[in-house]
């Protein structure tokens, strides 16, 4: 049994942007009880030269910079060796989208060494060579990893035994059953007019859960059909 707490090393052009919004409600409480531990390395330190260059123009010419492979690879060493069995992530919108079955995997792991990219890309070479994990959040460009990570975390954190408080409350979430969520209501019994839908208020705790069940199912097929099982439409 690894008892050890699920452990974050970040390697960022900008630890300043660290922990940011996981040190408020629930990922920094965790923090502070020591249920996940956050680490950030600061590229520029393993910049060359006398202006500390972490990047370069691209071969082959074009628009942007490129992080220079030599300067990743200085940093990844510093922070992990041999021995670091955690998964080497790189955010990047190249990368295998994020969902909940793999937010699930890392949460289950030792922790996560994870790059921040920046600038145009960076050098192919240093991605093979320490073996890194593209993650993307999403099919759209962020101006640098660091919102990514931010969001990859969070995600994970709120799944480390002892972070949730009520143990099932991340049961019925959107994506962890597999459907959305269904909706929910609470008191006012009429608020504008509007009803709460008599069957929850009815106490019949079968009649309740089957009207739940129905309600996930209907909002996934209408706003999400490709959650479905069966359906092709996410490899179109
Ligand atoms: N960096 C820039 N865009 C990104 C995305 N969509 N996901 C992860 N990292 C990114």
């Amino acid at each position: 049994m690894n008892n050890q707490p699920f452990h974050a090393s970040i390697i960022t052009l900008y630890p300043e942007m660290f922990p940011g919004p996981l040190g408020s409600s629930l990922a920094g409480r965790a923090l502070d009880k020591g249920l996940w531990q956050l680490e950030t390395i600061a590229l520029r330190e393993f910049g060359t030269g006398k202006h500390r260059q972490v990047d370069d123009t691209p071969a082959g010419g074009g628009a942007g910079m490129v992080l220079k492979p030599d300067v990743l690879a200085a940093a990844i060493d510093h922070v992990s060796e041999s021995e670091d069995r955690r998964p080497r992530l790189l955010m990047s919108p190249r990368g295998r989208v994020l969902d909940q079955a793999y937010v699930r995997e890392l949460a289950c792991g030792p922790g996560a060494l994870i790059v921040c990219g920046r600038f145009e890309g960076v050098d192919e070479r240093v991605i093979e060579a320490r073996d890194l994990q593209e993650v993307s959040i999403g099919d759209y460009v962020l101006s640098g990893g660091e919102p990514a990570a931010i969001v990859l975390l969070d995600a994970i954190i709120r799944l480390i035994p002892g972070v949730m408080g009520n143990a099932q409350s991340g049961e019925h979430e959107s994506h962890e059953s597999g459907l959305l969520e269904h909706p929910h209501y609470t008191r006012p019994q009429l608020f504008e007019g509007r009803e709460i839908p008599p069957v929850l208020t009815s106490g019949n705790h079968g009649k309740v859960k089957d009207w739940q069940r129905l309600e996930a199912e209907r909002i996934t097929g209408a706003r999400r059909a490709d959650l479905f099982p069966g359906d092709n439409k996410k490899d179109d």
